[in-house]
């Protein structure tokens, strides 16, 4: 495994669980679309927006946000690889999250400069991150996985992890993660849905954003 100082940035970036009560994740695949999206979250109370690098135009969408949303901060998901982890700062992400960890993906991320969540499911892996200096991760998929039961069992066991769950979560489920003291937000589709995406309701996403944002006063 990579050392603390291998992985970790010089400068010890602000804590990516403390923008906002939910991150909204998003599939996109209509770069006309990135825009309005991110300015619907921003109104809504939701300064953040994880770009999943899944589509074709997830990069392209990531420069546009970056270029023209200042206010927002913006990050990639679905950082599978070193080279995705190059290329998604490169096109102006502010973080990164991936799904899961291996060392070579956790040196990148380290190397990148940029804040970072990696994903976790077990005991073990929550162990892995920490050792490589990392306390703030990913728990994913966070319902398959065990869900808020998971967490709050493993609060006492291993306390330096803090945790953005993400996978299956819903509006209705959301708070019951965001009560646990392990956990400093949750991650999420439901922001973005794809019909509301398709019809340009943007003042639709903004009143989901709202909701999202009162999650945690
Ligand atoms: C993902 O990577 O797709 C996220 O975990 C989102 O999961 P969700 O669609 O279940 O919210």
């Amino acid at each position: 495994m990579p050392s603390t100082s291998d992985v970790l940035p010089a400068t010890r970036p602000r804590s990516l669980l403390s923008l906002a009560p939910v991150v909204p994740v998003v599939v996109l695949d209509d770069l006309a679309h990135a825009v309005p999206l991110a300015r619907a979250l921003v109104a809504g109370g939701l300064p953040v927006i994880e770009l999943t690098l899944r589509t074709p135009v997830a990069l392209d969408a990531l420069r546009a946000i970056a270029a023209e949303v200042p206010e927002i901060t913006v990050g990639a998901g679905t950082v599978l690889t070193p080279a995705h982890a190059e290329q998604a700062v490169a096109a102006g992400a502010q973080f990164l999250v991936s799904p899961g960890a291996t060392p070579d993906l956790l040196r990148a991320m380290g190397d990148s400069g940029v804040p970072f969540l990696p994903g976790t499911a077990t005991v073990s892996e929550v162990m892995t991150v920490l050792e490589a200096g990392v306390t703030e991760m990913k728990f994913f998929p966070a319902e398959a996985s065990g869900g808020a039961a998971y967490l709050k069992a493993i609060a006492s066991p291993v306390p330096a992890a803090r945790f953005c769950p993400t996978g299956g979560i819903t509006a209705a489920t959301a708070a019951s993660y965001l009560a646990l003291p392990n956990v400093g937000c949750v991650g999420g589709s439901w922001l973005a849905p794809r019909d509301l995406l398709e019809a340009g309701d943007w003042a639709g996403i903004t009143a989901i954003a709202a909701e999202a944002a009162a999650l945690r006063p």
